[in-house]
């Protein structure tokens, strides 16, 4: 008689844990699809703002994931990178900025400090995630730092820098040469190939560059810049599951015209552990 009350009350105990779990499992999936769906929001409002900045940081994430799977980076590696590529401009739907980057003219000295401010400006857009995406607003805050030191805003150096900021530095500069802005021209991906190359281990990390530059790598990313420039096609984003990660998922997948795909699959490439 006491052997059935004990047995039936552990199968209540281990009845009630089992829900506790399952409850707990399902407001965890809310959340994160809540927090996934608070990105796309962002994303959405940057496309509002300025679509050109929203197809720029598109590309952006586009070359800064072929450079981290080159790279042999974690799942969670590539996903932070992605998402502090495609928000490393958010700062810049302020409204101090609106006017400065959509006015032709040249810069002036004031307009340079009042755009420098972009970085921190973003960091505070993207602070209240900071539960969900924790190295989010750090990287967008250093994706401006140099690899020397002689970066803004903090003038971090070396490997102080996070790792997605240091992969944005190069792919953000490859786009702003290889797309047209302001006055100039877009130039040739080989004109931006050399002019990252001058700035190996000044302004970026030498690893990473060397990666960028190895040829298998380069015309992955040359192939992308083409997709999208040559086939003027949309680009489109894409909401995924958490996929085992342990902080909220958001992927993105673009889609370069008839084409398809993004390059050939990542077991073809050449794989290089860069930290
Ligand atoms: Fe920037």
């Amino acid at each position: 008689m006491r052997n059935s009350a004990i047995a039936i009350a552990s199968g209540a105990t281990i009845t009630s844990a089992a829900l506790y779990m399952f409850r707990r499992r399902a407001e965890l999936r809310a959340a994160e699809r809540f927090a996934a769906a608070a990105l796309e929001t962002v994303l959405n409002a940057i496309d509002a703002n300025d679509s050109q900045t929203g197809d720029h940081v598109r590309r952006v994430a586009n070359y800064s994931l072929i450079l981290a799977d080159a790279a042999g980076l974690t799942h969670h590696e590539q996903r932070t990178i992605e998402r502090v590529a495609l928000f490393h401009d958010v700062g810049k739907i302020h409204e101090a900025l609106f006017d400065i980057i959509h006015d032709d003219d040249t810069l002036t000295p004031g307009q340079r400090r009042e755009i420098a401010t972009h970085p921190a400006r973003g960091a505070k857009v993207l602070a209240p995630l900071n539960g969900f995406y924790p190295e989010l607003a750090e990287g967008v805050l250093s994706h401006h730092e140099r690899w020397d030191g002689t970066g803004y805003p903090r003038h971090l150096q070396g490997s102080a820098i996070p790792l997605s900021a240091r992969v944005v530095a190069i792919t953000d500069t490859f786009d702003a040469i290889t797309h047209r802005r302001r006055y100039s021209d877009g130039r040739s991906a080989l004109i931006a190939r050399e002019m990252i190359l001058q700035g190996r281990g000044t302004q970026f990390d030498p690893e990473f560059v060397d990666l960028f530059v190895f040829p298998p790598v380069f015309e992955r990313i040359v192939a992308a810049e083409r997709s999208t420039t040559l086939w003027k096609a949309p680009i489109h984003g894409r909401r995924t599951g958490a996929n085992g990660d342990k902080v909220p998922d958001i992927t993105f997948r673009w889609r370069p015209g008839r084409s398809g795909g993004r390059g050939r699959p990542a077991s073809d490439q050449p794989r290089k552990k860069v930290r």
